[in-house]
């Protein structure tokens, strides 16, 4: 499965917004709507974000437009996903040292998509060994294939272990408000033949409590030098309610999620998107217009709250500001 292609001269998004009900992918020739798509979450997920902004460079280049203003657009899509900043800087340093060559951009996008692509399958295989035999796993958002160059961070974990026979069920919160679990980790389970159970946000601790879930795993927009993160909104809640139950808790990222700039979770910056996503569900009005509305569309969970991380160098375990900086050698 995968949501983002490169064709001859155009980009395709596979529209995240119509799914599951409708698989349809638009076409892209103009980086501008590509800054407009990743805002309005055509694409999605933080590393899907930053192979896409990629690939609105190359359009930018084959249309012989200013590299500086095109990243600044995109750039100012959304927040969060550091992801989203490291391509366009690593695009920004092809074009430096290519003259703003297409053909060279276009390597360098494509590169960075297949990179991702082998990361997520890294991570799958060291991920999968922590996970125990006829295991539970409660995932939160979607952080698979769609969310990726394709396979997965969280879910990518996910498919290694059922790959290998470990899995008995997933357990997917469906991530109000936007619904990236029902829609989309429900879609890509049910597509991957992966046993799945799909519950409200509000039901993961009492599956916890029932001894019913065996470990947690979730994906990561942005990671801060000490190992605090952010990721969809919720994903702390499951953080307590794992810690609380002595449940495993880990989160899965490429090391292009990690930004060792900031030096702990409260430096990352957080989105705050319409409030009508929560008044709404599906376009139906399921509030009173009026009312005031509090939408952030990430948290930050703190690292105490984390058993381990894996990344496509292997799972890291406390101390995580140590064993990070390690991976940048
Ligand atoms: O708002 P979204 O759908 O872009 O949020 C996505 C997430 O929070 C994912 O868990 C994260 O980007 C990791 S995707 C591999």
């Amino acid at each position: 499965m995968d949501a983002i292609r490169w064709e001859g001269k155009t980009l395709y998004l596979l529209d995240q917004t119509r799914l599951p009900v409708e698989e349809v992918w638009l076409p892209y020739t103009d980086y501008r709507p590509v800054a407009d798509a990743i805002r309005t979450m055509v694409v999605r997920g933080a590393p899907a974000i930053g192979v896409a902004a990629a690939y609105a460079c190359c359009l930018a280049a084959l249309a012989g437009e200013d590299l500086e203003e095109a990243k600044a657009v995109l750039a100012a899509s959304r927040p969060t996903a550091v992801n989203l900043f490291w391509a366009l800087e690593r695009m920004a340093q092809t074009a430096k040292s290519c003259g703003g060559d297409p053909e060279a951009l276009i390597a360098e996008a494509v590169a960075i998509h297949q990179e991702d692509v082998e990361m997520c399958k890294a991570m799958g295989l060291y991920g999968s060994a922590v996970v125990p035999e006829g295991a539970n796993i409660l995932t939160h958002c979607n952080a698979g294939a769609l969310a990726t160059g394709g396979y997965g961070t969280a879910l990518g974990v996910i498919r290694a272990a059922h790959e290998q026979g470990k899995v008995n069920m997933v357990y997917a919160d469906e991530t109000r408000p936007l619904l990236q679990g029902a829609r989309l980790t429900a879609y890509e389970l049910v597509a991957d033949h992966i046993p799945a159970t799909l519950i409200a946000d509000n039901m993961a601790a009492s599956l916890m409590a029932k001894g019913k879930i065996d470990l947690a795993v979730v994906g990561c927009d942005r990671m801060a030098a000490n190992g605090d993160f952010a990721n969809k909104i919720g994903t702390y809640s499951v953080a307590v309610n794992a810690h609380f139950h002595g449940v495993p808790f880990y989160v899965a990222l490429p090391c292009s999620t990690i930004d060792l700039s900031i030096p702990d979770g409260v430096g990352i910056p957080i989105e705050e998107r319409d409030k009508n996503e929560v008044r709404t569900l599906y376009g139906v009005q399921t509030a009173p217009a009026e009312v005031d509305v509090y939408n952030p569309a990430f948290d930050v969970t703190p690292h105490s709250l984390v058993t381990g991380i894996i990344t496509e160098k292997g799972v890291i375990y406390p101390p995580f500001q140590e064993n990070l900086q390690k991976l940048f050698g």
